[in-house]
């Protein structure tokens, strides 16, 4: 898929005030600095869409771009981000939660993984909650230039062992990307345009 037009549309923290649009949506969630905003500014070609940055915590609404005018892209901010006071967290798991339970337009989640790291205990306990909750997701694990390509299969397959020992019965749809590099790009665009497909077929456009 090309993407011809990228366009924020509104951040907020409350999914009520999300846009009212009936157009699907993808949303990037995961641990903060995993590099959610970055992948977003790299499959849509902006360098500044979303704003990035090298301390974790950058990200702290729920923030809608709309894609080709015809689907969203959303922005969340991270969990599992320490230095945040427990209000501050309160707040924002609350207003995750929220989103992942109400918001009807989301048809796919997207969890990104740092590909460095052993399965994270949060990583897990999240992805188990919208396993549980009945949403549809995939991973994509990130900064693959930080690490060699034998590498990033061993950690693939261990990835896929902790899940199989966390229950679950099969590896879910997985990317790999580095925003740095534009690995990956092709493959999600692909992916999304795919269930865009077909859910536009259903609806008789
Ligand atoms: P929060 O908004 O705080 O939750 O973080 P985030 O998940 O949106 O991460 P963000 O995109 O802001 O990136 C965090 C840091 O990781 C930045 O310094 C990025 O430059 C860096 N980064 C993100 N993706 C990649 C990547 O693919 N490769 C490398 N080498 N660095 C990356
Ligand atoms: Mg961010």
């Amino acid at each position: 898929m090309k993407i011809n037009t990228a366009e924020f549309v509104i951040s907020n923290s409350d999914v009520s005030k999300c846009p009212k649009d009936t157009l699907p949506e993808y949303a990037f969630i995961g641990r903060s600095n995993v590099g959610k905003s970055s992948l977003i500014n790299m499959i849509t070609n902006h360098k500044n869409l979303a704003k990035t940055s090298s301390k974790p915590g950058k990200t702290q609404l729920i923030n809608h771009f709309k894609i080709n005018n015809n689907w969203f892209l959303v922005d969340l901010p991270g969990y599992g981000y320490a230095k945040v006071s427990k209000k501050t967290k309160d707040t924002f798991q609350q207003f995750i939660t929220d989103y992942f339970e109400k918001r009807k337009q989301l048809v796919c989640a997207f969890v990104l993984i740092d590909i460095r790291l052993e399965a994270q205990k949060i990583d897990l306990e999240f992805i188990n909650y919208l396993g549980e909750s009945e949403i549809p997701f995939c991973l994509i694990f990130t900064k693959a230039d930080k690490i060699g390509k034998t590498k990033i299969q061993n950690h693939i397959a261990t990835y896929k062992k902790q899940l199989l020992a966390n229950d679950w019965e099969e590896m879910p749809p997985f990317f790999v990307s580095s925003s740095l590099e534009g690995t990956g790009k092709d493959e999600i665009l692909l992916y999304i345009d795919q269930i865009n497909q077909d859910i536009f077929k259903q609806n008789g456009f």
